[in-house]
C-alpha cells in the first residue's frame, strides 16, 4: 500500500475547484433487463440496489462522455480551459486504443498548455489520478489539472449474461484541481494499492496483445467483462473497511470528522456492509447506484457531483473517496473540501 502524506505540511495544497457530471439520456430499467434475461426488479433491487442506469447510444462515445463532464466542472469552477496544465482521463472502456481518450478531451477543450494522459485503473481510477494531481501540486509543479472519470461500460457487456449486464452504467464524472490559494486545506491524504493475483476475478481480454483482433479467439465472449461477482463481493467489503480506517489512523479522524463516504457505486450492499462495519451512520454515506448503476471510474466523480447538487456537502466539509475494482486496485482520497 502506497500512503500519500506528508511528515510536514506541503508547500502548496490541492484543492477542487469545482465539479462536473454527465449522463447520456437514453435510461435502461430493471424492468427492461427483465425482457432481455431471466432476472427481475426485485432480484436486481435487492441484490444490488440499481433500479435504472443511463447506457449510451451508438454516437455517443467514452471522450464524448468526458468531454460533457468536464465543461461542466469547468465552468462550475470558472475556469478557463486554455490554462489547463493536465488533463487525466480515469478509463478502462477508452475511445481507441490510442490515442489517449484525454487527447480527444483536450481537442475539444482547446486546452493546448496541457499534458494528457489516460489512466487505466478500473473503478479506482479516479482516485488514482487524484494522488497523482495532489504530488504534482503539493511539489509545486503543477499550478491546476483535470481529472475525469469516463466509461461506456456498456459497450464491454454481455447482454445475454444475467450475471453481469444488470450492474452496469455509462458515464462521466470531473473536478478541476487548483493550487490553494485561500488557505483552503484541499486534499489531506490519498493512500492506493494494487493486488495482480486476482486479475481474473474481473476482466475483460480482448482486444489487446494477448488477444489480437486479427486472431480468432477461443472465445467469443472475451469481448466482453467477465466477472467473478461472489469474489469481488468479499473482497470489496474488507478492502474498503481496511482502506478507510487507514485514512482515520492516518489523518487522526474519526467517524465524527468525516461529512460524507463517497463510495464506489459497484452494490449497495458493499457499501451499506462496509459502511456498518465502520459505524458509519447512513446519512453519511451516499448512495446514487440506483439512478446510475455500476460507471467504474466514473462512479466516485459523478456520486461526488450527484451528493453537491444535493446539497449534502459545504465548503469545509471532510469527505473520504474510496474505490474498489479491477486489477484488483483499490484506494482513498480524504478531502477537506
Ligand atoms: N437475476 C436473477 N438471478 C440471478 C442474477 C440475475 N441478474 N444473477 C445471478 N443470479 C442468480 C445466480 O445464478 C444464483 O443462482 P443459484 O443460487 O441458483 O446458483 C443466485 O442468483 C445467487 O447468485 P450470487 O452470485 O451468489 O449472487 P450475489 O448475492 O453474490 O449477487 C452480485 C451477485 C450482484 C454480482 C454480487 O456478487 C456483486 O455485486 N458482486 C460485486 C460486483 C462486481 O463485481 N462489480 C464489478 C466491479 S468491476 C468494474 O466495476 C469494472
Amino acid at each position: 500500500m502506497n500512503n500519500l502524506t506528508n511528515e510536514r505540511p506541503p508547500a502548496f495544497r490541492a484543492v477542487i475547484a469545482g465539479t462536473g457530471s454527465f449522463a447520456p439520456e437514453k435510461l435502461l430499467t430493471n424492468d427492461d433487463l427483465a425482457k432481455m434475461v431471466d432476472t427481475s426488479d426485485e432480484w436486481i433491487t435487492t441484490r444490488t440496489g440499481i433500479k435504472v442506469r443511463h447506457i449510451t447510444n451508438d454516437d455517443e462515445t467514452t471522450a464524448f462522455l468526458a468531454i460533457e463532464a468536464a465543461k461542466r466542472a469547468l465552468e462550475d469552477a470558472n475556469f478557463d480551459p486554455k490554462e489547463l496544465e493536465l488533463i487525466i482521463v480515469a478509463t478502462i472502456t477508452s475511445e481507441m486504443v490510442f490515442p489517449s481518450t484525454a487527447s480527444f478531451v483536450q481537442r475539444a477543450l482547446r486546452a493546448k498548455k496541457a499534458w494528457v494522459f489516460d489512466l487505466a485503473a478500473a473503478c479506482s481510477g479516479f482516485i488514482y489520478g487524484l494522488s497523482i494531481v495532489q504530488q504534482f501540486i503539493e511539489s509545486g509543479r503543477l499550478k491546476n489539472a483535470l481529472v475525469i472519470g469516463a466509461e461506456t461500460l456498456t459497450k464491454i457487456t454481455d447482454w445475454t449474461e444475467r450475471t453481469s449486464c444488470v450492474l452496469f452504467g455509462d458515464g462521466a464524472g470531473a473536478v478541476v484541481l487548483q493550487q490553494s490559494e485561500d488557505g483552503r486545506k484541499g486534499i489531506l491524504y490519498s493512500t492506493m494499492a494494487s493486488d495482480g493475483d486476482y486479475w481474473q476475478a474481473l476482466n475483460c481480454q480482448a482486444y489487446g496483445s494477448r488477444y489480437p483482433a486479427d486472431k480468432p479467439l477461443d472465445d467469443p465472449k472475451k469481448i466482453y467483462m467477465q466477472i467473478k461477482g461472489r469474489e469481488v463481493y468479499q473482497q470489496a467489503v474488507r478492502r474498503i473497511v481496511e482502506t478507510v480506517t487507514n485514512c482515520f489512523h492516518a489523518c487522526n479522524l474519526s467517524v465524527d470528522d468525516v461529512s460524507m463516504l463517497i463510495s464506489h457505486q459497484m452494490n449497495a450492499r458493499i457499501i451499506e456492509s462496509a459502511a456498518k462495519r465502520l459505524k458509519f451512520p447512513k446519512e453519511k454515506v451516499f448512495i446514487n447506484i440506483n439512478e446510475y448503476g455500476n460507471t467504474s471510474a466514473a462512479s466516485v466523480p459523478i456520486a461526488f457531483d450527484d451528493c453537491r447538487k444535493k446539497g449534502k456537502i459545504k465548503r469545509g466539509d471532510i469527505v473520504i473517496f474510496v474505490a474498489f475494482g479491477a486489477g484488483l486496485t483499490w484506494g482513498a482520497n480524504v478531502i477537506k473540501f
